[in-house]
């Protein structure tokens, strides 16, 4: 297995950008499977979990073409709508093909995704709301078997979920878009991501208003009746977030390009807080930190609130302040695998449930570490670049599931960072 290699010290200078959103592109993949014909997707980041939809796709029946950027999906003459645990277990968002593949041809047949390094994550809500719209459910030996309504489509109702899910959303607004009669989404997911889909679903000729606030309304068309699309991803939030995390602990001067700080705001308080400068220009963000970290205290929250996809990389940046900071996780119940890892390399954090307490540090030290998820193994590299020495970061394929090549855009910023192939796991 990989592991990347930080030797830390030099603040980052320079301009980075950033890549099309993981999180959206991988619904928009799935999307395709409500049309036939070729839809085109630009902007997309070629990372590990684009490949495994990729490879879903073509296990369904689809054809897939990356020409990097661009990926082309076009319809197969056979379709086989099921997703088999093999690719599932690869990545959770798989569970994304349920919603379309029921819409479409009547019937599917998904491997549960089982539980995952940052908790449980079970997918009622998702299984409440198409049964809700009339899909027969059943599970049987670790697989979801959904079936139509006999006779038909999956009908329009309301939909109250009990929490919001940012896939659960998303899957429903695509079992929706061929639902006969209106779906309303009530406490839906208000993500950028979960928009994005909502304008995809528009492009192929549904009618969706309200995707990006907690109520979704989608005026189902009939199955046959939506087009292909031609779409370019929106920026990657946590990419963004990640770059500015790191340009902040490392005291440098950093513009990141192709952002949207309007989906980043709260971070950017926080950030500020901290004593951060923060700027935006067009789509350009710029991140300068001259004078000491100040600790201010963090809450993760539905967006708009600040997102539990940055905690892991916050709480870095908390590590190296004057006093003390609180880090409070209220999405994932077990999002905290990489405070061991810190702890390892210096760090002062008290875990006491979904709370870190974090005592600030003068410094971090260099060490061998590893992590169990993506952000988790994004705030290791972080620290790595700040930290007295070498850090060693392993099993780096959680990074490529989420950083399109991360080595040579730190490198670009002045970072002393490589890839060892086939390092000890
Ligand atoms: N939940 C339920 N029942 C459900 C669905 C969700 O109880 O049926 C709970 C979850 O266990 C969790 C909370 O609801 O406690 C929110 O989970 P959500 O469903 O919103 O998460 P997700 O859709 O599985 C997406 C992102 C994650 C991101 C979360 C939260 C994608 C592909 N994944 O996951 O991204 O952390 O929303 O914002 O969009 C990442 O990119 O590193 C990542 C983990």
């Amino acid at each position: 297995m990989d592991a990347i290699v930080v030797k830390g010290g030099a603040p980052l200078r320079g301009n980075v950008r950033i890549s099309g959103a993981k999180n959206a592109a991988l619904p928009i993949l799935c999307a395709t499977l409500l049309s036939d014909g070729a839809s085109l997707l630009r902007n997309v980041p070629m990372l590990r979990d684009i490949d495994t939809t990729a490879a879903l796709l073509r296990f369904l029946g689809r054809g897939v073409h990356v020409n990097a950027p661009e990926v082309t999906v076009t319809a197969g003459s056979d379709v086989r709508p099921e997703a088999p645990y093999e690719l599932v277990k690869q990545m959770r968002a798989s569970v994304l093909v349920l919603g379309p593949l029921l819409a479409r041809f009547g019937r599917a047949k998904v491997s549960l995704p089982g539980g995952c390094a940052i908790g449980a994550r079970p997918i009622d809500q998702h299984l409440k709301g198409l049964e809700a719209m009339g899909a027969k459910i059943r599970l049987d030996r670790g697989y979801v078997i959904a079936e139509g309504p006999a006779g038909g489509r999956l009908k329009g109702v309301e939909i109250v979920f009990d929490l919001p899910t940012v896939t659960g959303t998303e899957n429903l607004m695509m079992a929706a878009a061929l639902a006969k009669g209106t779906t309303t989404l009530v406490n839906s997911a208000r993500e950028p991501e979960v928009e994005e889909l909502g304008r995809i679903l528009n492009k192929m000729g549904c009618d969706v208003t309200g995707a990006g606030t907690d109520v979704i309304q989608i005026v189902g068309r009939d199955p046959g009746s939506l087009e292909p699309f031609d779409h370019a991803i929106i920026p990657d939030r946590i990419e963004a977030g990640t770059y500015m995390a790191a340009a902040a602990v490392t005291g440098g001067d950093v513009t990141i390009e192709g952002a949207e700080m309007h989906d980043l705001e709260a971070l950017v308080v926080k950030m500020r807080q901290a004593g951060i400068e923060v700027t935006a220009e067009g789509e350009k963000i710029r991140v300068r930190r001259t004078g000491d970290l100040r600790g201010v205290n963090v809450t993760t929250a539905p967006h708009p609130g600040f997102p539990t996809d940055m905690q892991a990389q916050f709480l870095v940046m908390m590590s190296l302040v004057r006093g003390e900071s609180v880090i409070t996780e209220t999405i994932f119940e077990n999002r905290f695998m990489h405070v061991p890892e810190l702890s390892r390399m210096g760090a002062n954090v008290a875990l006491r449930g979904k709370t870190a307490v974090v005592e600030g540090v003068d410094k971090l030290y260099g060490a061998s570490v590893m992590a169990t998820d993506l952000r988790a193994s994004a705030s290791l590299v972080i620290a790595g670049l700040v930290a007295e020495g070498e850090t060693e970061v392993r099993r780096v394929y959680h990074l490529d599931r989420g950083y399109e090549r991360i080595e040579e855009k730190l490198s670009k910023l002045g970072a002393t960072i490589s890839r060892v192939k086939g390092a000890e796991s």
